[in-house]
């Protein structure tokens, strides 16, 4: 945010000084001039269709393509927006964003009242849902009473999952290793947002419980108090889900648009 403001100073020296008219030609035609502001983001590329990483470890999905706007709804004669990410386990990604080691956590986060962060306005719908193996014995949502159930660390898929009658909770810190050991049947469900698991289903095979545990929707965070991040952030995503590639993006990767 520091950068931030000092683009906000330079913007206003530049101001300042065109109208003192004391800004000659060469300087103002010049557009390497311009402010660089870079905002951190944290990202934990495991949960495709949100974020994943292809083969040649780029990040893609929804997450990076929405982000990828952004400087164009941003970015004037005076500054440039970059957004650069930052990898890490989902279960730090709050923590850094609190410490300040990054401006941004997006990576498909739901809301939950533990997590002290600014929150942005919401971008998509979502649900906590359970997938299952094809064979398996349970069909709803009732059938998951005293089974083994896994869920990411530090998700909202674990606090869902703990609210299951005499579930035994597993928290695992990838989803993608989740996956597999689902596919062993070393637990019984896996518990993520709606459309990992239609992607799972899709992709794998495996089978998605129909009724959902936890209806929720999808956010930015930023540090407690940093609402300037967060305005910044809002102001982008109102032109985000105005625009024509809100819908193409959730098209795209199956992710549902919220309903106004
Ligand atoms: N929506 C859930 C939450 O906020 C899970 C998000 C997991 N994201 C990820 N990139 N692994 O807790």
């Amino acid at each position: 945010m520091k950068k931030l403001f000092k683009g906000l100073l330079v913007a206003a020296m530049a101001l300042t000084m065109t109208a003192c008219g004391g800004n000659d030609a060469s300087t103002a035609d010049n557009t390497s001039d311009k402010e660089v502001v870079e905002i951190n983001i944290a990202v934990s590329p495991d949960y495709a269709p949100y974020e994943s990483l292809d083969t040649e470890g780029n990040i893609i999905g929804f997450d990076p393509d929405m982000i990828a706007l952004f400087p164009s709804y941003l970015n004037d004669e005076n500054t440039e927006y970059k957004f650069v990410w930052h990898q890490m386990s989902f279960e730090n990604i709050v923590t850094q964003v609190q410490n300040g080691q990054v401006d941004l956590g997006v990576s498909g986060f739901t809301y939950d009242e533990s997590r002290k962060v600014e929150w942005s306005k919401p971008y998509t719908a979502t649900a906590q849902v359970a997938v299952v193996n094809k064979d398996s014995d349970i069909k709803t949502v009732d059938d998951l009473e005293g089974k083994v159930i896994a869920a990411q660390s530090g998700a909202t898929g674990e606090k869902a999952a703990k609210s299951i009658k005499n579930a035994q909770v597993v928290s695992v810190s990838n989803v993608q290793e989740i996956f597999s050991a689902l596919t062993s049947k070393q637990y019984d469900a896996v518990v993520v947002d709606l459309a990992v698991a239609q992607n799972y289903v899709k992709e794998q095979g495996f089978v998605m419980l129909d009724e959902s545990l936890l209806d929720e929707e999808n956010y930015i965070i930023a540090k407690e108090g940093n609402t300037e991040m967060i305005d910044l952030v809002n102001k982008c995503l109102d032109q985000f889900l105005a625009s024509d590639d809100y819908g193409t993006l959730c098209e795209k990767y199956g992710l549902k648009q919220l309903e106004n």
